[in-house]
């Protein structure tokens, strides 16, 4: 008999494929070259995992924890988007054919998207000058039909929660938070995402921080994290017990695949410990810049419902007409933004009127499920015209970005340019 060879080790990552990732980030020829010294040294460790499950080191493990500590919510799921997350949230919480869910007029379009691809129909509701649901026209579009709020803070800026909440409760509705845009931002001192029923919030490459892509649903409630968790692992294979048939009914179901992977979990562990630096330091400027910048007669900022648990990355100011606006945001003002608000004529996803998927019901397939399915009921009138509140704050809303980076120096020399320009365009 032959003697028994050893098998070699398996290594699934060569140092020359962990270097793909280090090229991402544009370093050098000689940082690169001490950088693969260092892997070619050490990194050669057998059955290294970039898969989430049945890894001691789990990068994505430990992010899931860390948010729970810092957001202060019992369960948290990381995903591989923002949208995924609001999706597995709704399937969590039931929602599905022949149900409603009310959204707000101002919001990326992932957040009705998310409601279409879980079967359901989107109330399209108007804001309020704070850039969030206004809760009184949420009441106004509840229906015997109504499962769920998606309740959007919009560009850091926390919606009106207690009110919403109470609205939720008063017609047994689930409340769900989209927190793409404000991870980390607080109401009345508690964490945006822990209001309602379950949290989801983005960590895409735009976000307050980022996996490049990725996301995570987050809430105290154990059967909703069950369920989430389930949909987003295709068939609940990696549960605890992935042997374990169904502990109760409605765990186990078709789902999809949102599994967040190793590489993002480590980025995103790596910038959560960032997360206070970010919201602190924006939220400085945003505070600086409103006490320095002058406005014309013509003008208000946009008031946040909460300004201590602001994001503070973008700060709005509303005009009296979409004229001013303009006026305000064209060279002579040099008050902009990437993200300025509706009167650009850009065909942005984040206005209604331009949601022409919906105003449309495009489906993926002709038969155009959801919104033509036997559960359907009454459908509502999606039209260009179907929030005109919306629609005029947003035509008259100018936005400026903060970066966490910025200085107070800066912000001074930023406002008495801003200043200048005002004085000599609205004088
Ligand atoms: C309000 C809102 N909801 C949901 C999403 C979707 O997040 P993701 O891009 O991670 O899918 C975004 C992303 O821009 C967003 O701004």
């Amino acid at each position: 008999m032959m003697a028994e060879v050893a098998r070699p080790a398996r290594y699934k990552y060569s140092t020359e494929e962990l270097m793909e990732m280090v090229d991402l980030f544009n370093v050098s020829a000689e940082g690169q070259k001490a950088i693969r010294e260092v892997l070619n040294r050490e990194a050669s460790v057998p059955n290294s995992m970039l898969f989430r499950y049945y890894n001691d080191r789990s990068k994505v493990v430990e992010l899931e924890k860390q948010f729970c500590r810092k957001i202060g919510s019992k369960y948290a799921l990381a995903v591989n988007s923002g949208t995924s997350a609001l999706i597995a949230a709704l399937v969590a919480a039931g929602v599905g054919p022949g149900d409603e869910v009310i959204v707000p007029a101002y919001t990326f379009f992932a957040s009705v998207s998310a409601i279409v691809v879980a079967k359901a129909i989107p109330v399209v509701t108007e804001i309020d000058e704070s850039l969030c649901l206004d809760p009184a026209a949420v009441e106004e579009n509840i229906t015997p039909r109504t499962k769920a709020i998606m309740v959007v803070h919009m560009q850091g800026h926390p919606a009106k929660m207690d009110a919403l909440k109470d609205i939720a409760k008063k017609h047994n509705l689930w409340l769900i938070e989209d927190v793409a845009q404000a991870c980390g931002g607080k109401y009345k001192g508690k964490y945006l995402g822990t209001w309602g029923d379950i949290g989801c919030t983005s960590f895409d490459a735009y976000k307050v921080i980022g996996t490049g892509e990725g996301g995570m649903v987050y809430t105290d409630n154990e059967w909703f994290y069950t369920r989430a968790q389930s949909y987003h692992d295709t068939a609940a294979c990696w549960r605890p017990d992935r042997y374990a048939s169904e502990r109760k009914e409605g765990e186990l179901f078709c789902g999809e695949n949102y599994r967040l992977s190793e590489m993002a979990g480590a980025v995103g562990l790596a910038q959560m410990r960032k997360l206070d630096w970010i919201n602190d330091s924006t939220r400085k400027i945003f505070h600086q810049l409103r006490d320095e910048i002058k406005l014309p007669a013509c003008a208000k900022w946009v008031e946040p419902n909460d300004s201590e648990g602001v994001c503070g990355y973008r700060l709005g100011i509303i005009f009296d007409t979409v004229e001013n606006a303009k006026k305000a945001i064209n060279a002579e003002a040099g008050f902009g933004g990437l993200a300025g608000g509706g009167m650009q004529g850009a065909r942005d996803w984040h206005f209604y009127w331009y949601w022409e998927h919906l105003m449309l019901q495009r489906t993926a397939t002709s038969e155009g499920c959801p919104f033509k399915c036997p559960h359907v009921k009454d459908l509502p009138k999606y039209s260009e015209d179907m929030c005109p509140r919306t629609k005029d704050i947003m035509m008259r809303t100018v936005f400026t970005s903060i970066e966490p980076t910025d200085t107070p120096e800066w912000a001074s020399s930023y406002a008495e340019n801003v200043n200048e320009k005002f004085q000599k365009a609205f004088k």
